[in-house]
């Protein structure tokens, strides 16, 4: 029988490499991986233990929140919050960021997360995930909000959980991409996916087309040349998904290639852009480019924006390096 590579011993042979490092960040990776145990769990019971539907209430963003949005916010908090390896964390879903409680020992990192991205697809049973981000924090001081304000190319780890048909953990350490399947049978996650590489070159495209009369002129135009195909100025003819679920998008275009959007668009001056530069875009971004892709606003790296609030927001445009390179010339052109 072939041995299989549980992600405890990815991460302890991976920590066995670096001569530093204490162990701190492997336990810390162990309690992530708890709660998204956890989370997979409630996802996959669903309404047989009667988690679906909406709280009725607004998060920060001003969206309303589904029952398992807080459900799976306190999860992530609950499971992490006593470890002593976190100074801090911040959520997708809680206006400032967490504090440690007092009775706990404080660390050297910080999370943030998005704890169920995509949860608009929860009630109608399609993939969601859990979305997290790994910073360096200075030790044994109560981070405010400028401690977590770092640009996302200081990233330690990024990673997500994919409750799909399988439920997948992609990470990196910045050593490139690795992913894990989740073996219900014996409830660990194996190593089942090796150094993740996107192809440079795709002809699929996935944006929300329904906002099309609000994108700016260089996304209208790229986007009218990927549906004209080879009518028009493109080489190629192309297809389009999307699943309005940014964990299940990416990694589709981690496995297959492809191009994903989410622009700037004008449909409310409040926010010019939906996803949130902490919580999704610098997470993806660090996983994208360790994997050979490529991660924009269309104008700038995203890992290189100085974020100037929590919940900030980014058009996000990334995935197959060429693609994203000729959708940054279309910005240049104007
Ligand atoms: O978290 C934001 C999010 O749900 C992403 O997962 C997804 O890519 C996007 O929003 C879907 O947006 P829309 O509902 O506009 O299609
Ligand atoms: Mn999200």
């Amino acid at each position: 029988m072939s041995h299989k590579i549980t992600l405890t011993q990815f991460l302890i042979e991976q920590q066995r490499g670096l001569p530093d490092a204490s162990g701190t960040f492997t336990l810390l990776l162990n309690n992530i991986v708890t709660a998204c145990k956890k989370i997979s769990h409630l996802v996959n019971r669903g309404e047989l233990i009667g988690v679906l539907g909406s709280a009725e209430s607004e998060n920060i963003q001003g969206e309303i929140q589904k029952k398992l949005d807080i459900i799976t916010n306190d999860i992530m908090v609950n499971e992490l919050n006593w470890t002593g390896h976190l100074a801090g964390m911040a959520s997708e879903e809680i206006d400032d960021p967490i504090k440690i409680p007092d009775q706990y020992p404080k660390g050297k990192y910080l999370l943030l997360f998005d704890p169920l991205d995509g949860s608009s697809n929860i009630d109608v049973n399609l993939a969601v995930g859990t979305i997290f981000s790994i910073l360096r924090c200075r030790e044994g001081i109560h981070p405010d909000v400028q401690d977590f304000l770092q640009k996302g190319a200081e990233q330690v780890c990024a990673g997500f959980v994919l409750y799909g048909p399988s439920t997948m953990m992609v990470l990196t350490t910045g050593h490139g991409v690795n992913a894990f399947t989740l073996d219900q049978d014996i409830g660990e996650f194996i190593l089942t996916h090796c150094n993740m590489q996107i192809p440079e070159t795709t002809s699929e495209f996935a944006i929300n087309m329904s906002n099309q009369r609000f994108w700016e002129a260089p996304v209208q135009r790229y986007i009218e040349d990927c549906v004209r195909g080879n009518d028009g100025v493109s080489d190629k003819n192309y297809n389009m998904r999307w699943i309005a679920s940014l964990v299940a998008d990416v990694y589709r275009i981690l496995t297959r290639g492809g191009v994903f959007l989410y622009p700037l668009d004008t449909r409310n001056p409040s926010k010019p852009a939906k996803l949130r530069l902490m919580y999704e875009a610098n997470p993806m971004g660090f996983i994208i480019e360790q994997a050979g892709g490529l991660c924009s606003t269309g104008r700038e790296r995203i890992l290189n924006i100085k974020p100037d609030s929590i919940h900030q927001r980014v058009p996000v445009i990334l995935g197959s390096k060429q693609e994203v390179e000729r959708i940054m010339q279309y910005h240049q052109q104007g």
